[in-house]
């Protein structure tokens, strides 16, 4: 008690006010007070194992966890979630634990908290920094109405992939655009005050090279080098970090032969040490006694040593360092100095979230009855959900017009839970918006047809979807109604849970009987409008594809899927949306990205010594950067500038050419000179501007190069500024050959 009321001390007013020093001093006061056991307790994370606004759990693992909680054995946990919840939970920490030390609480909070948002690679796709940063902010103000303090996203790896179910989660395969949205959403999350109650800590995940796992398989090996990691892996990571990231996630993978979460290369060198990033490591979820698995670690014992020695801060449910960091101090194989390293890092997170001077900051009942599925969220996830839609196909079909005989089909079409995507924190299934009703609201008198169901039983975060490969009722149906109108709209595509963790698929073809579906719809119907769903590229082989009137990508909309992809195809929203990753033709190509090193003998060629296949083409179906418009846009011949500071102008003119108003995201690539620190790719992109453009107008675009955006780096990690002939594209998209331009760097 009296040292609850020693303690009180610390939970001073407003926290913002108070700066990083003190912060320091106040963070040392506390340490002071602290045992050896209560130290690692502030560096073990739990998953919420009771429910605290029941009865004290009478026996079992719950009962064990709740008297470790206690003890002080416990600085985080995640998955709670609701001010109810948090608050008892905080109140065991804060009154019954001899220090009072509150819990932080983290949760997935990816795309959105129960009001959904785009999947983060559809957001990727809309190009827009300040939208992406916008519905991350959004986000924060839904979670920590809810009481959650830290959520685990940004997840900012690059991959090439689309196999990998969690491609679903990132930004895409370039480290440019991949950097540019990692800072826009540790910005949102975290605004300019974490101490703000309507704020929460961003972690960027996972260190690192998580998006490279073999086979595109989850959880697999990785292997890949230095360079790799320097000039692909690591950009958005650094960009995060200089974003001010509060915290970072350990890959479930390893580099070099190392499991990230023993990595002290990664941890203690690059993040700590040379980016002297200041926050802290949390490990991912039993990563640390996955090390047994990997071959790493003979017990958990040695497994939370080594964690704790390579940097990495906080356990995340291995209940290792609970269990086994306080005899590995004592018996002096882990410095104690390690352990206090990570408390200082976990402390100035619980400071800098205001948490000593408040620790139910984020529990208002009443924010949280008038924040949550709020009106304003609603209407941004709409409008986000409608700049993420890529068009990929269009033959003079869209938009649709009102008075247009349409009827609309596929499994998707009155689906509500599998548009919502993969994360979805507190959103119950069922409560997305379908495509029928989006569309009922232009045409009240739609006509309508499932077709062949796509998949049947469990739709949960941890149970596998059945997938229909045999049951084809309601194809005849579907069909008769396709062929009584005029245009045949489609829905088809992946559920939510066919992306995301653990929802790797060898074939990247649309699940089950739809594509047979949409094969035999297309045979027979001149006018057939795909609206694809999905988490990751897909495949549509060129057989059905090129007959397709149209073809829009609305991924994983969210809560606004319906609407949003209604608006889209009558044209109430000119689509923007832009491709962050290629669509390969076959699985085969993968891993495939726009940036890919060339070799030395770059294909294709009609002789047989060059790097191609010999039964597809190298180029994918869409290329990063890809997407259209219903306007139309030229671009003028590009022209240089080089200015004596080595800084290089380079600038467009585009214009709309058509009769809308549209947006056109103007990409710049470059092809970097020859240089003895290491190869570049074909291309890279360098930078982009979105240009709005009014029916008929012209626009200048002008995009600065400073000798810094010509560089890479060696695979030691050293940065090299270009030198020799650059030759830099002003495209539309990562595949477009004109518009180029060399010059000159001494
Ligand atoms: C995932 C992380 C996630 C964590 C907590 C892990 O399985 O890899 O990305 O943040 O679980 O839910």
């Amino acid at each position: 008690m009296k040292l609850r009321l020693l303690l009180s001390l610390f939970f001073l007013p407003c926290a913002s006010l108070v700066s990083a020093q003190n912060f320091e001093q106040r963070i040392d006061s506390v340490m002071r007070l602290m045992t050896l056991d209560e130290k690692i307790g502030q560096m073990n994370q739990f998953n919420g194992f009771w429910n605290a606004t029941g009865p004290v759990p009478a026996e079992g693992n719950s009962l064990e966890r709740y008297e470790i909680l206690r003890k002080g054995g416990v600085g985080s946990v995640l998955n709670v979630q609701g001010v109810k919840e948090v608050r008892a939970l905080q109140k065991i920490a804060v009154e019954q634990t001899r220090l009072g030390i509150p819990l932080i609480f983290g949760c997935d909070v990816i795309h959105g908290y129960k009001t959904l948002t785009p999947i983060p690679l559809a957001e990727a796709a809309s190009w827009d920094l300040q939208a992406i940063e916008k519905s991350a902010r959004n986000g924060a103000t839904e979670a920590s109405a809810a009481g959650i303090n830290w959520t685990f996203a940004p997840m900012v790896d690059i991959s090439r992939d689309p196999r990998w179910g969690r491609v679903m989660e990132g930004a895409g395969e370039d480290p440019y655009l991949g950097a540019r949205i990692a800072t826009a959403r540790v910005r949102g999350f975290q605004g300019d005050d974490l101490s703000a109650p309507n704020t929460i800590a961003a972690c960027a995940k996972h260190f690192a090279g998580y998006g490279y796992v073999q086979a595109g398989r989850d959880y697999h090996h990785t292997d890949f080098s230095a360079y790799t990691l320097y000039n692909n892996i690591l950009p958005p990571f650094k960009a995060a970090q200089e974003a001010g990231v509060a915290t970072f996630m350990n890959a479930f993978t390893a580099y070099n032969g190392v499991p990230a979460s023993a990595d002290s290369f990664l941890m203690r060198q690059i993040l700590k040490k040379d980016w002297a990033f200041k926050g802290m490591v949390v490990s991912d979820w039993g990563s640390i006694q996955e090390m047994m698995a990997h071959g790493y670690a003979a017990s958990l014992q040695e497994a939370a040593e080594l964690a704790a020695l390579a940097g990495c801060d906080m356990d995340m449910e291995s209940m290792a360092y609970v269990r086994h960091l306080a005899d590995a101090v004592r018996q002096k194989r882990v410095p104690e100095a390690r352990v206090n390293e990570a408390v200082r890092r976990i402390l100035r997170l619980k400071f800098a979230l205001g948490l000593f001077d408040d620790p139910y900051r984020y529990c208002d009942e009443e924010r949280e009855a008038t924040t949550i599925g709020s009106a304003t969220l609603h209407k941004d996830a709409l409008e986000m959900a409608k700049k993420s839609m890529v068009l990929l196909e269009n033959k003079g079909i869209l938009p649709l017009q009102l008075n247009e005989d349409v009827v609309l089909l596929g499994a998707l079409a009155n689906d509500r839970t599998a548009p919502l995507g993969n994360w979805r924190v507190s959103a119950d299934n069922g409560t997305a918006i379908p495509l029928t009703t989006g569309l009922q609201a232009y045409f009240p008198d739609l006509r309508w047809a499932g077709g062949p169901v796509a998949w049947s039983g469990i739709e949960a975060f941890h149970a596998p979807i059945q997938v229909n490969e045999t049951d084809t009722t309601g194809w005849a149906g579907a069909m008769a109604l396709a062929l009584s109108a005029k245009t045949a709209i489609v829905a088809l595509g992946e559920h939510g849970y066919q992306s995301g963790e653990g929802r790797s698929r060898a074939s990247i073809h649309l699940p089950g009987l739809q594509e047979a579906f949409l094969r035999a719809l297309v045979q027979q119907h001149p006018r057939v409008v795909l609206v694809l769903f999905a988490g990751r590229p897909l495949i549509i082989p060129d057989d059905i594809r090129t007959k397709l009137g149209a073809l829009l990508l609305a991924w994983q909309p969210g809560t606004h899927a319906g609407d949003a992809v209604a608006a889209v195809l009558l044209g109430d929203h000119n689509p923007s949306g832009r491709l962050p990753m290629t669509f390969p033709r076959h699985e085969g190509q993968i891993p495939m990205a726009y940036n890919d090193y060339t070799g030395g003998r770059p294909g294709p060629s009609k002789e047989v010594f060059w790097s191609q296949y010999n039964d597809l083409p190298n180029s994918p179906v869409y290329p990063f950067g890809y997407g259209l418009s219903y306007s139309t846009f030229t671009y003028s011949v590009p022209k240089l500038q080089q200015l004596p500071n080595g800084k290089v102008v380079l600038s467009v003119e585009i214009t709309n050419t058509s009769q809308v108003a549209g947006t056109e995201t103007v990409q710049l690539y470059a092809k970097l000179p020859a240089s003895k620190h290491g190869i570049s790719p074909g291309r890279q992109l360098l930078d982009f501007q979105q240009l709005p453009l009014a029916a008929g107008a012209t626009k200048k675009v002008v995009f600065m190069l400073t000798p810094g955006s010509l560089a890479h780096f060696d695979a030691q990690g050293q940065k090299h500024l270009a030198k020799g002939k650059v030759t830099a594209w002003l495209v539309p998209n990562s595949a477009d050959v004109a518009n180029s331009l060399t010059f000159v760097i001494d």
